[in-house]
């Protein structure tokens, strides 16, 4: 859907009909220190389960509102986790190698500093409302597998036998027929054929590259100047069953300091771990860089921790991707990646509306 159709959509909408007609004027007004924004990755505005509002249209909404930030982004991120179409976040997500839904998120109130984490959860569909309900209803941070799945249960959450939609079991039979014909190889040359033919289809368009390692980051902002952020993810398609990657690691992919801003990523999780990046993103924001700056700072410093030859490309330069979504408490952000093109965006709602703004690259394609 293109960025004309969501800002119409958007404007259309009776909540939002008395701004069309200042959205000229705002344009020209100075901007007051804090203004309501919400920022994604894209699939923040692609995704809608089928109805008629995005992740970040609804979370602005929400926010504008009145409601508390996180509260809002949560019920954002919950059209992703709930949209079948979308096969890298929540039910539909890509499975693991043996063909199961493993869902990871994190979120984090800035206001309270208080922030919450599944890993590896099993069984429900919305992982980014059981991460709150550890933040709001536990001592710890991070519950994973049969634990989160327990937790989950006794806070009333329903849980399902299984989250493939028949479209990911579909893609996940078609990487088992190509990457194990008879049965499993060694280890070694599974882990790497895994690797190969799930790339080969990505380069077939079978599947959306940004599902690979899809996630969904989401970070706002209220006009209080109140930060807050979630990230929820499939993880890696076909990943060794246990894996986990950045998304529900603090300060790997996601950080708020409601004094500062937040960060969230997508993208090869592996690589952000090591330089827990979301939250150098934040300190970089800390000492007084720009959104946009910031957010390199922290690509440069995955970069030069990437060494391993299987991680580069003839150049030297990483062969995967990694993108940072970065908001700051007076509503200015970026989005940046390692590796970008014209089709490379992140989504954004404010008072201009929702839309798509281009990802920055560090490095050339
Ligand atoms: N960034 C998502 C993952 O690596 O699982």
């Amino acid at each position: 859907m293109s960025s004309a159709i969501n800002r119409r959509r958007f404007l259309g909408s009776t909540a939002f009909a008395g701004l069309a007609a200042s959205t000229a004027q705002a344009a020209t007004m100075k901007r007051s220190a804090t203004r309501p924004v919400v920022i994604s990755s894209a699939n923040g505005l692609t995704s809608t389960n089928g109805g008629a509002t995005s992740c970040v249209e609804q979370a602005y909404r929400l926010i504008t509102g009145g409601a508390d930030v996180l509260d809002g982004l949560i019920a954002g991120v919950n059209i992703v986790e709930l949209d079948p179409e979308d096969a890298s976040v929540g039910f539909g997500g890509l499975p693991d190698a043996n063909g199961v839904v493993t869902l990871d998120s994190c979120c984090m109130h800035g206001p309270k500093k208080r922030a919450g984490a599944v890993a590896c959860l099993k069984g429900v569909r919305t992982p980014s409302l059981v991460a709150q309900a550890v933040a709001d209803n536990t001592d710890h941070h991070l519950l994973v597998d049969e634990g989160a799945q327990q937790f989950a249960r006794s806070m009333g959450f329903s849980i399902e036998d299984d989250l493939n939609t028949d479209h990911s079991r579909a893609l996940w039979l078609e990487w088992k027929r190509r990457t194990d014909p008879r049965h499993y190889p060694d280890p070694a040359s599974r882990a790497q054929a895994g690797q190969r033919v799930g790339l080969e289809m990505v380069a077939e368009g079978k599947i959306d590259a940004n599902h690979y390692y899809g996630t969904i980051n989401c970070n706002g902002v209220n006009a209080n100047g109140d930060v807050c952020g979630v990230t929820t993810t499939s993880g890696l398609a076909w990943k060794i069953p246990g894996r986990v990657g950045d998304s529900p690691i603090l300060g790997a992919g996601l950080y708020v300091d409601n004094d500062v801003g937040a960060a969230g990523s997508t993208g090869r999780g592996e690589a952000n771990i090591y330089s827990l990046a979301s939250f150098l993103v934040v300190e970089f924001l800390r000492q007084g860089m720009n959104p946009r700056d910031a957010g390199m700072a922290a690509l440069e410093r995955i970069r030069s921790h990437t060494i391993e030859p299987r991680l580069l490309k003839e150049d030297g330069n990483p062969a995967f991707n990694v993108n940072f979504y970065v908001l700051t408490k007076n509503g200015e952000h970026a989005g940046v990646a390692f590796y970008a093109d014209e089709e490379s965006k992140y989504a954004v709602c404010d008072e201009h509306g929702p839309r798509h703004e281009p990802m920055e690259p560090l490095l050339p394609s």
